[in-house]
């Protein structure tokens, strides 16, 4: 099944490098657009990207179409950000955690325990003056952000045994994603950290290569994960936003009008896709309880965030540059602290 789905993504993005940027419609060129992610097409995201397809093609219509390709249909996040950078397609929505591995600066959001509360967290993603810099860092590389998405809290979740504490993580093999600042979290945690695509999580755990994951309640139901994990922790060690990235010379070919519409499109992405995620992680909580009979388990946070700390000070350490966004970011903490 894994390898169909790989060699179908390596057909199917071999198919559309051959294919004309452009398709016909009543005489006119129209221009295709991509965008690609990782989730199912009941997920947030999809639904946002739906709803920004729809705006653009009904305000745009005659010169562009957007199509939206789902469940890795176009490769993993990694392979989808690469076919971004050299604009076989247009966008790609990743997660910050793999971003880091394109630009350094992306490392911050990657903290374990960087927010204090959501409302910081969404505060601090809607504050363009800590967002812009990171989010044009990556223009040398060919492709800029140009919106945010939530991904929820993450925490661990495992097939055997609740994780209640840093110590019960100890021997386990952890799945991460591709990320040194994750491996680093998971090391100090006192795991084992397994780095791999989400797509291929459900597979590892099923077949006990790994122990367990950590991610937001949506994996548990909309990628089964809670079908093999009977124990969810609420650890909530990091809220990592997923990024919606561009093409840098697609974007820079729109012209003013055009790049206002598509600014407009990209709002309308964000703002759907925060109302959508707060029924879905509801749903999907609920969900996990009653039909996958998942405990949810809720420890003390203090020795996972006593354990995660040095990680602050290694990643400022190593990127300097990056010290006043995390001041800004401690100043939100102040004024939205956690609540319960
Ligand atoms: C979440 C996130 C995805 C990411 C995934 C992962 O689902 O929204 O962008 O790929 O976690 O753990 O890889």
């Amino acid at each position: 099944m894994k390898h169909f789905k790989k060699a179908s993504a390596l057909l199917l993005a071999a198919a559309m490098a051959c294919l004309p940027l452009t398709g016909c419609s009543s005489g006119e060129s129209v221009r295709i657009i991509r965008i690609g992610h990782n989730q199912s097409t009941n997920h947030p995201t999809h639904i946002a990207l739906t709803a920004f397809q729809d705006y653009i093609n009904e305000q745009l219509g005659d010169k562009y179409r957007v199509e939206v390709f789902p469940s890795e249909l176009l490769g993993s996040q990694t392979d989808m950000v690469q076919l971004t950078q050299t604009g076989a397609i247009d966008f790609c929505v990743a997660s910050n955690a793999i971003l880091e591995t394109f630009s350094k600066n992306y490392e911050i959001f990657n903290l374990p325990y960087l927010f204090a509360s959501t409302e910081a967290y969404h505060h601090v993603m809607d504050d363009e003056s800590i967002t812009g810099p990171i989010f044009n860092s990556t223009q040398k590389a060919g492709f800029t952000a140009v919106t945010w998405l939530d991904a929820g809290t993450r925490n661990f979740y495992t097939v055997d045994k609740p994780i209640n504490s840093p110590a019960d993580l100890r021997g386990l093999k952890i799945r991460v994603q591709q990320s040194p600042t994750n491996v680093e979290m998971m090391r100090l945690l006192g795991g084992s950290a397994t780095p791999m695509g989400f797509g291929d999580v459900y597979t590892a755990l099923q077949s006990k290569i790994i122990d367990g994951a950590e991610n937001n309640e949506m994996a548990l139901t909309d990628n089964g994960h809670g079908d093999v994990c009977k124990y969810y922790s609420y650890d909530m060690h990091q809220m990592v936003p997923d990024i919606l990235i561009g093409n840098l010379a697609f974007m820079e070919s729109l012209s003013e009008e055009e790049r206002a519409i598509f600014e407009e499109g990209f709002d309308l992405i964000n703002s759907v896709q925060r109302e959508e995620w707060e029924k879905a992680v509801a749903a999907a909580k609920e969900r996990a309880e009653t039909e996958q009979h998942v405990q949810f388990n809720y420890p003390d946070l203090e020795p996972f965030k006593e354990a995660c700390m040095p990680l602050h000070t290694s990643v400022l350490e190593g990127n300097p540059a990056l010290q006043s966004t995390y001041d800004a970011i401690q100043a939100y903490n102040a004024q939205y602290p956690q609540t319960e």
